[in-house]
């Protein structure tokens, strides 16, 4: 078989990764442009992540994207990395060149690719940000915050401490705060993040008093199953803005796409549509 006529493979890994959206996501666009190439998942425990990664290409693939819960492992099968995967010490995409592993983290891209698509002008005049969740979204967001010039991001977490490390990591512009002191953060924010796994389907709902928030408030929510949280919801009654996750989860395929399959697709409203219709 000639290269050109090579099937292109790539996968999403993770453990579990049968929730995974990701392989719609590429088998749209895979579709869309007419490419000869496949997405799959890799379920893979922990305990057989390294020799996976190491196999990759040995296995026929050309890359692919890392879910939880690898992005560590991930990180350091590659030899080289973006300047995003660097700091955040995580990787969730990866492609072969030279038949050495290289990763990006795209997480951070999403983001704010998200919120530039559905509150356009939101960094414009936003000084402060509140972000709840100090995990590895959060992270990933708050690099993003500060990358876009905010001028402080409150992090709210219920383990304290996980909220100092990232201030420890970012520096004084991150503000660690406890849960209960919640309500005092909400008055000066002009962007809301959820990155809890609160307001997931099977969790408890985030339930939160909104009612100190500005009206020129942006309320997000990395939590996409259901689209519309609790938290979402809660601010739309309120008249503010508001910006649901689907959109992240969707924006971060789009460099993956671009170097396996060599098309730079696009986020449409009918892409959305189509993996809507799965959630
Ligand atoms: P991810 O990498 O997806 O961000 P994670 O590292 O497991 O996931 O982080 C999940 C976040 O949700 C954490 O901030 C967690 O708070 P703790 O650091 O205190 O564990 C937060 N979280 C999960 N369940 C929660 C709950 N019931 N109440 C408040 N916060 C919760």
């Amino acid at each position: 078989m000639s290269p050109s006529s090579r099937v292109a493979r790539a996968c999403v890994i993770g453990h579990p990764v049968a929730h995974s959206r990701s392989p719609l996501v590429h088998g749209y666009w895979l579709r869309l442009h007419g490419l000869r190439g496949t997405y799959e998942r890799a379920d893979v425990p922990s305990e057989d992540i390294d020799g996976f990664l190491f196999g990759l290409a040995a296995a026929g693939y050309v890359g692919g994207n890392v879910t939880i819960p690898h992005k560590e492992a991930a990180f350091r099968a590659c030899a080289e990395r973006d300047p995003v995967a660097e700091e955040l010490g995580a990787v969730n995409t990866l492609w072969l060149e030279d038949g050495r592993l290289h990763g990006a983290n795209t997480d951070m891209y999403g983001f704010l690719a998200n919120l530039d698509a559905g509150a356009p002008g939101w960094d414009q005049v936003l000084t402060e940000a509140v972000v709840l969740g100090a995990g590895g979204a959060s992270r990933a967001i708050i690099r993003g915050l500060l990358d876009r010039g905010i001028d402080r991001v409150v992090v709210v977490n219920r383990t304290l401490e996980r909220a100092e490390i990232l201030r420890a990591q970012f520096g004084p512009r991150v503000l660690p705060v406890a849960w209960r002191d919640i309500g005092g953060t909400l008055a000066g924010c002009r962007l809301l993040v959820n990155t809890t796994s609160l307001g997931m389907n099977g969790q408890p709902p985030l339930d939160l008093d909104l009612s100190a928030l500005s009206p020129d408030t942006v309320v997000t929510d990395a939590v996409y199953v259901p689209l519309e949280t609790p938290l979402l919801r809660a601010a739309q009654a309120r008249g503010l803005a508001t910006v649901d996750g689907l959109g992240m989860l969707l924006h971060q395929a789009v460099p993956g796409f671009e170097r396996w399959f060599g098309v730079r697709p696009e986020v449409t409203p009918e892409l959305r549509a189509y993996v809507i219709a799965d959630l």
